[in-house]
């Protein structure tokens, strides 16, 4: 829709730019939206005039949700190997090979399908921004379709060949460590704009993951990992070794891991070059110990949070849901949680235009039926989400 909107009488606005505290907070706030970008904040009482007005009734007015770690592309569920885990199993990661049998015998039009209704999904929970993974095809070919259809509902796409070493390669992972490197990701790359690797006991040690990052990089792919989800390992310190955008889960630091990660810091004291995107969703679905945010928060690393929803280990959508565990289960407070859902996922994807509400930002706002973010975390469970705005556009 053409012309200027005004969203006025927002009783609490988070803007992660200039404000009140780390989230930038202005009070009886509107915001000015005109080609799909924020044209103006201030004050609700001198808001100019606009075509079209939205009314926020006092209501909380936050960023759109970036969701910066997300698996959208597969078939089939793993809704059994989940009630066997509630029973007592342990998660290894050995189910996503189930998933990538379905996945393979999955038309695009199922895998468009699924990555549609996800991402459906996680808008009306208020998330405007959302990286898209590859890595339940694990062959040339379905490693390509799966990133066309990403790119089909992301400007944020990520080769992940290196999920696990398929079935048919267990025996010769040097062969298939080769071919990610080779045909995979030249087939891939022209719809990814990242590369990542699963560096974990079970999936890719350090070694072959540094062949595939780097591979990557030279094609022309910016770098994220899965490094230490399940134990502790040098996945956190190759990714600052590469210059990652991020690195995701962190469940298992060493005193050296969060040093490293430290050691990337802006030296204008805007956070750190590398950022540790914590998953809570998978620790709550595999029933793991959560991830320290303190820790990595004291020593000055930027924290952002994303739902890492996947048919396996975290089939949750909902970043709210992911704010609210990280302040109930992993020492974030509210404000903390609600940076890290909105900028914090930016920075991941080293994106400015997304995840504050200051002039020339992509115009996605979210108002919540609540007064205030902290609600967020105070409510958890409940559908809070009451009206989206992506790209200026109502949803
Ligand atoms: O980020 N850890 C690796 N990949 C996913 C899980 C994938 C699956 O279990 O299907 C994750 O948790
Ligand atoms: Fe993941």
């Amino acid at each position: 829709m053409s012309g200027t909107l005004l969203v006025d009488n927002i009783g609490e606005l988070v803007t992660n730019g200039a404000g009140e505290g780390p989230l930038g907070i202005r009070r009886d706030a509107a915001v000015l939206v005109e080609e799909g970008r924020v044209a103006w904040v201030g004050p609700s009482a001198s808001a100019p005039a606009a075509d079209r007005r939205i009314d926020a009734g006092g209501a909380a007015v936050l960023p759109g949700f970036v969701d910066s770690h997300a698996h959208l592309v597969f078939a089939g569920d793993r809704a059994a190997e989940f009630a066997a885990r509630m029973a007592g199993e342990r998660y290894t990661g050995g189910g996503i090979r189930t998933t990538v049998g379905a996945t393979r015998a999955a038309s695009d039009d199922e895998l468009r399908a699924t990555v549609r209704r996800l991402r459906g999904e996680a808008l009306r929970q208020g998330t405007t921004t959302m990286e898209i993974k590859s890595g339940y095809g694990l062959t040339v070919d379905d490693e390509a379709r799966s990133l066309r259809i990403a790119a089909e509902a992301s400007e944020d796409t990520t080769f992940l060949g290196a999920h696990v070493v398929p079935a048919e390669y267990a025996d010769r992972p040097d062969e298939y460590v080769g071919l990610v490197c080779g045909p995979m990701l030249t087939a891939a790359a022209p719809y990814a704009k990242w590369v990542d690797v699963f560096c974990e006991r079970g999936a890719f040690d350090v070694d072959h993951a540094r062949a595939i990052l780097t591979s990557g990089q030279t094609a022309g792919l910016g770098v994220r990992i899965h490094a230490n989800q399940l134990g502790p390992g040098g996945g956190v310190r190759l990714g600052v070794e590469l210059g990652a955008a991020s690195v995701d889960h962190c469940t298992h630091l060493s005193d050296a891991d969060v040093a490293a990660l430290a050691g990337t810091a802006h030296s204008d004291g805007s956070g750190t070059r590398t950022v540790a995107t914590l998953l809570p969703g998978a620790e709550f679905s595999t029933r793991s110990p959560y991830p320290d945010a303190r820790r990595l928060l004291d020593a000055g690393v930027t924290v952002a949070l994303a739902t890492d929803c996947n048919p396996g280990s975290s089939y949750t959508s909902s970043m709210p849901f992911c704010v609210a565990l990280a302040v109930r289960e992993m020492r974030m407070t509210p404000a903390e949680a609600v940076w890290a859902a909105t900028a914090g996922g930016a920075r991941a994807l080293r994106r400015d235009d997304v995840g504050v509400l200051t002039p020339g930002a992509r115009a996605d706002l979210i108002v919540l039926d609540a007064p205030s973010y902290l609600h967020l975390a105070y409510r958890p469970g409940v559908p809070l989400i009451r009206q989206v705005i992506r790209n200026g556009v109502t949803q």
